[in-house]
């Protein structure tokens, strides 16, 4: 089992003779962040449709990014850091990246579009290894001035024409229509019979939409493959409104984005080194002192498995079953220890307390479009 291997390597490292007892720690801490290949490549289906995906996917959103995320800057450093992202996850056996039309800059000089990044990565990668197989789940904006079926069509199109692709694995409705849903359904099941994708989805869909939208595609007969909504360990909204029981009544994979809290989740920010930019508005100083006490136990959690404070959120999600988080990776190392986050399990005992301690923290706002 993978987590016997690598408590193995921990437990090799920390005694190895002549060492340091900082570069024994140091050992250790790379054999908790690192994946496990096997256990990684298990796959799951996503919702009563016929794709497959890793049981943990990976986040494109900061990558070309400039209005959230990297100190709203794009450089060749950058670039090369998300290659780093991409390429790792891939000899992690992490074959699940999700991006969207609306991710990265089109605009500003020097910047690009997260689709266009991952298909330009997927091209350089199969020049390597033709074999490589990745699913690539992408997005369209419900923009108010974007009616009907044909839009989701023709978005599509253009997505697909970024990423160099002739189809993809999932397509998503980013939000809900202020002005109805049907048509973009509508397009949704378009877009599969023409081939253009393996499977359907929605996202940021409330209860209601949700078995509204099912329902649609079921008289095609075409399942609703999933609905990504914000679920992290302090953001439990999908428990609290209907979406995860629907989500696990209906078949649909709930596919879970933010699932480290933006970072905040792994430990590194703390009170006295709260996050820059547009995140510190959110988790601001007073907000990561509440959190400390879960953030101290997740530590010792992890401790116990030789695992990382990020893989336990993360293994704390999978546990929940019928879910596939989506964590976003900047660079080579973080996405390793995402990887790192499968094959091995929490107890339910310790899961349930996680839970516990983290209903003492009043969540912090979501994505408005939820409330749509
Ligand atoms: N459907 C939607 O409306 C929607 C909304 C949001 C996100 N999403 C999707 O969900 C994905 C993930 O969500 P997210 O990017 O908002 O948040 P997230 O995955 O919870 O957090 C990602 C951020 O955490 C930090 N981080 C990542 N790995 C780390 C590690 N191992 N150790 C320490 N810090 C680490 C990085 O930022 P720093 O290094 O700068 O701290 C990274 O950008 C997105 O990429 C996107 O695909 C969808």
């Amino acid at each position: 089992m993978a987590y016997a291997v690598v408590q193995h390597l921990g437990s090799a490292c920390l005694f190895s003779g002549g060492s340091s007892l900082a570069e024994g720690r140091l050992r250790v801490r790379r054999a908790a962040v690192s994946c496990v290949k096997t256990e990684e490549q298990k796959k799951v289906k996503l919702g009563s449709s016929d794709l497959e995906v890793t049981k943990l996917g990976i986040g494109a959103w900061s990558w070309g990014d400039t209005s959230y995320w990297n100190n709203f800057e794009w450089d060749d450093r950058k670039l090369k850091a998300a290659k780093g992202a991409f390429d790792k996850s891939i000899d992690c056996g992490i074959t699940f990246f999700d991006t969207a039309e609306v991710y990265g800059s089109r605009a500003s000089f020097g910047a690009i579009s997260s689709e266009t990044l991952l298909g330009r990565f997927i091209k350089e990668r199969k020049q390597k290894n033709p074999d490589v197989e990745v699913a690539v789940a992408t997005k369209f904006a419900a923009l108010p001035w974007r009616l009907g079926r044909q839009s989701v069509l023709s978005a599509l199109k253009d997505s697909l024409s970024r990423l160099e692709l002739s189809s993809v694995e999932l397509y998503q409705l980013h939000w809900p229509g202020i002005w109805g849903n049907e048509g973009y359904i509508d397009g949704l099941g378009d877009a599969v019979e023409q081939g253009l994708v393996k499977a359907v989805g929605v996202s940021n869909y409330s209860e209601k939409r949700l078995r509204q939208a099912y329902e649609q595609l079921k008289k095609r007969g075409i399942p609703l493959a999933s609905n990504q909504v914000n679920y992290s360990l302090i953001y439990r909204a999908p428990e609290e409104n209907g979406v995860k029981a629907a989500c696990d009544e209906l078949g649909i994979t709930l596919i879970a984005y933010s699932p480290i809290a933006q970072g905040v989740l792994t430990g590194k920010y703390t009170p006295e080194n709260p996050p820059t930019g547009p995140r510190g508005r959110i988790y601001t100083p007073e907000f990561l002192t509440k959190l400390q006490p879960l953030i101290k136990r997740i530590k010792e959690m992890g401790e116990s498995y030789s695992k990382t404070p990020t893989q336990v959120v993360l293994n704390w999600l999978i546990c929940q079953d019928n879910v596939v988080p989506i964590p976003g990776a900047k660079n080579a190392e973080q996405a390793e220890e995402f990887g790192g986050a499968l094959g091995w399990s929490l107890t339910k005992e310790e899961a349930d307390e996680l839970r516990a301690l983290a209903l003492e923290i009043k969540p912090v706002i979501g994505f408005p479009v939820e409330k749509l």
